[in-house]
């Protein structure tokens, strides 16, 4: 799936008192983590884009499926759970984020906080069903009545004793999990990957605890949550004119080597969709990281970037809906 393409809700699953997950009718490649942009018919502005995490696992073989939690006066996820019913249709983009493991054989440390366990859990149901690694989840919700899949983590817990391990913290009893609890717990599997997904005190937490564990930024994965300001649905590709200076750049996109000329004012995005490449994206605001590719040679800079972190940026990390062109010459890679 390359395209925006409008899906059919095979079923809506009540998780929690706030919770419900929408499954598709359809059947469409897509990684442990990644994530969906759904178009929300709004009679204010005509449409708003948001994302949801897919919750199922593409290993499992059954219908893919998100899991929206509502947010406390947000329009999307409340207008999600309260609308949409078995044979809604909705508008989607295609999968996309880096929230993956390379390997589904590594060992994962994984911490999930409310409604971040969404894409966890997909990694974790595909770790368990096609790779061998041990996997451990520190998982950390308001109070019990809020923990979603809190049944289908006890039975793939069950199903699988000598690989799960999860680890439940509940803020009503424990108050919020600190750096230096974080940093305990953590300690024994220091040498698993992690990924996170959460709140923002949450993450920066959990990010401080595993940092001061010696953990490299390869081995944490983060995932932020937030809504997206702009409309990808309704925006076009702005080529502008190559008069005007233009770089060349190299990339290698779905196994196709491709170069061609970028004009210095145009963002690189938005010059493959014009050329009909099928880049990944998602909130073309720098707010996603959904179409992050690799700088390998030469430079570009940054319109905005409210995602990468400065060891992201140090790795060559960049954002294609934010870059324009600085060098002469730039080579890239999606990987
Ligand atoms: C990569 C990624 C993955 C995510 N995965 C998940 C997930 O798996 N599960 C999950 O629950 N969340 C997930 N999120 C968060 C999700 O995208 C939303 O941010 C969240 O659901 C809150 O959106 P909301 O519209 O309900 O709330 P808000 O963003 O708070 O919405 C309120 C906004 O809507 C505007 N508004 C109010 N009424 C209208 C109207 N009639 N028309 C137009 N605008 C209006 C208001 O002005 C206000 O700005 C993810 C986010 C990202 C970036
Ligand atoms: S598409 Fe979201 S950061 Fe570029």
């Amino acid at each position: 799936m390359t395209e925006p393409r409008v899906l059919r809700v095979a079923e809506v699953v009540d998780e929690t008192a706030d919770a419900r997950t929408i499954v598709f009718d359809a059947d469409f490649p897509y990684a442990p983590g990644q994530f969906l942009t759904l178009r929300i018919p709004s009679d204010q502005c005509g449409s708003v884009a948001r994302c949801y995490s897919l919750s199922s696992s593409p290993h499992q073989g059954g219908l893919p499926g998100i899991t929206v939690k509502r947010t406390v006066d947000g329009y999307a996820s409340n207008w999600v759970c309260d609308n949409v019913r078995a044979g809604s249709t909705i508008e989607v983009l295609p999968p996309s984020g880096i929230f993956t493991p390379k390997s589904l054989d590594a060992d994962l440390l994984l911490f999930a906080g409310g409604s971040g366990i969404t894409p966890i859990l997909s990694i974790l149901r595909s770790a368990l069903c096609a790779g061998s690694g041990r996997i451990v989840l520190f998982y950390a919700n308001r109070d019990e009545s809020s923990v979603i899949f809190a049944a289908a983590l006890r039975a793939l817990a069950a199903a699988n004793p000598e690989r799960l391990t999860v680890f439940h913290w509940l803020e009503s009893v424990q108050g919020l999990p600190t750096v230096a609890q974080l940093t305990e717990l953590a300690r024994p599997f220091a040498t698993f990957d992690a990924f996170t997904c959460g709140p923002a005190p949450f993450m920066k937490a959990v990010t401080e605890a595993l940092k001061s564990l010696g953990l490299p930024r390869e081995r944490r994965h983060l995932e932020r949550f937030a809504s997206l300001g702009a409309n990808p649905f309704e925006l076009v590709a702005k080529v502008t004119d190559p008069d005007a200076g233009s770089a060349v750049v190299e990339l290698e996109l779905d196994g196709t080597r491709h170069t061609l000329d970028w004009p210095v004012e145009t963002k690189l995005l938005d010059l493959l969709l014009d050329k009909g490449l099928a880049a990944p994206y998602s909130c073309r605001e720098g707010a996603c990281s959904a179409c992050a590719y690799r700088l390998v040679s030469g430079e570009v800079k940054l319109l905005n970037n409210e995602v990468l972190d400065k060891d992201d940026l140090d790795e060559g990390i960049r954002l294609a809906c934010q870059s324009l062109p600085v060098s002469e010459k730039v080579e890239i890679s999606y990987e």
